[in-house]
């Protein structure tokens, strides 16, 4: 068969060959006194809150399950306004919100939106894997620009303005971010938006981590900077609905048309039974619940952040948000005998029975010293893990 360059283009998700060599292992680990511990995922260990699940439960026997608008149902579309309203004091009119599959469907429809065959858009590195192929398979082009610990390995407006060509387009963030848990600092993202509104360009943020922020100096969303920016949103972290593919994202008033239409086109719209449950998301009770589970990461972090930096496994910025270590493990291979952080993943796996992600798929920079923890798994679970890497590290 013929495939076409599109998808040719698109490469392998590395985390998916870990994932599945972390798999078999485990099966022949099941039973023993070490069974794998799986801190190579990003998705919470909760589940929707009661709420939520009566919410899905009512909608299913009551039928509301045919097709929904593209946008979104208004309901939901009103509840995310006054989210917005309530936790961050930002005014986003439910006009401009386009409910979707998930953010990334968001993400998606935006680059589809937006790019141009060989328009040129500047992301961190390292980031998010799929976003350098949403926007390649729109037929742009991602541009990595290298990160330091020194800017939270985020972009900087200076970097921005020095990396802008003929063909860029605009920019794709993501704050806090996978795999740091790092965000962006507010003064850095007002003079990153000024430099790219100043070429007329797009300024498009992912979000999707922002209801899991830890820190009152970055918890702001970026959508305070003006009606110029795109928002990507999530119902699957912050919400912990992973498996209910549901999104969001904030667009300019000029853009809901064409998003409209693409996503009539190419979606229909978003799970009518999810968008349904996803109403009593905002409830107070559902709220109370997922601050108490906020609460839970924070300390998962505060637990497990300092652990890894005792063993050597430094972690060159406290993450602010999400539930990802970015940990340099060079000289905890080196205790292993291995070099690079591929080659160290394996051996965690093997001889501690710990899966954990290599940094290879969020981009080339410095990515084979560093490896990405998830802490989004149980306390006990960290803590064993602690203590496996004690064993094995010393
Ligand atoms: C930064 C980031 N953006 C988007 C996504 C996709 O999320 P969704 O489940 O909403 O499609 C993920 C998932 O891990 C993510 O980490």
């Amino acid at each position: 068969m013929r495939f076409s360059t599109r998808a040719e283009r698109i490469e392998p998700f590395y985390v998916m060959e870990v994932a599945k060599a972390a798999q078999a292992l485990a099966r022949e680990a099941a039973g023993t006194a070490e069974p794998m511990i799986f801190l190579n995922i990003g998705e919470p260990d909760f589940t929707a809150p009661p709420l939520v699940q009566e919410a899905a439960d009512r909608a299913m026997r009551a039928g509301h399950t045919q097709y929904t608008q593209a946008l979104g149902l208004d309901a939901l579309r009103e509840r995310i306004s006054g989210w917005y309203a309530q936790r961050f004091g930002v005014d986003v009119p439910a006009r401009r919100i386009v409910v979707t599959a998930g953010a990334s469907a968001a993400l998606q429809l935006a680059c589809l939106a937006l790019i141009e065959a060989g328009d040129e858009i500047l992301m961190p590195d390292p980031s998010y894997p799929c976003n350098r192929h949403f926007v390649s398979a729109a037929e742009g082009k991602a541009v990595l620009i290298p990160t330091t610990a020194e800017e939270r390995f985020q972009l900087s407006a200076a970097k921005v303005e020095a990396a802008w060509g003929p063909k860029t387009r605009g920019v794709l963030l993501a704050s806090p971010s996978n795999p740091t848990g790092t965000s962006i600092a507010p003064d850095e993202l007002r003079r990153i938006q000024g430099v790219v509104r100043a070429r007329g360009g797009i300024t498009l943020i992912d979000e999707i981590y922002l209801g899991l922020s830890y820190d009152e100096a970055f918890g702001q969303t970026a959508l305070a900077l003006g009606d110029d920016v795109i928002s990507i949103n999530s119902f699957s972290k912050y919400f912990n609905m992973t498996g209910w593919r549901l999104g969001w994202m904030v667009v300019p008033d000029a853009m809901v048309p064409v998003v409209e239409r693409l996503a009539q086109n190419l979606f229909i719209c978003a799970s009518a039974i999810s968008q349904h449950a996803a109403l009593a998301c905002f409830e107070k009770d559902s709220i109370a619940e997922y601050e108490r589970r906020r609460a839970e990461f924070k300390a998962r972090r505060d637990f497990f952040i300092p652990a890894l930096q005792s063993l050597g496994l430094t972690v060159p910025v406290m993450p602010d948000g999400a539930f990802y270590a970015w940990a340099d493990c060079t000289q905890a291979a080196q205790t292993l005998g291995v070099s690079g952080s591929w080659d160290f993943a394996f051996a965690l796996m093997r001889r501690a029975h710990l899966a954990i992600t290599p940094g290879r798929d969020f981009g080339t920079a410095d990515t084979g010293r560093f490896v990405r923890f998830s802490t989004a798994s149980s306390m006990a679970q960290l803590q064993e893990s602690v203590a496996r890497l004690r064993a094995l590290l010393g």
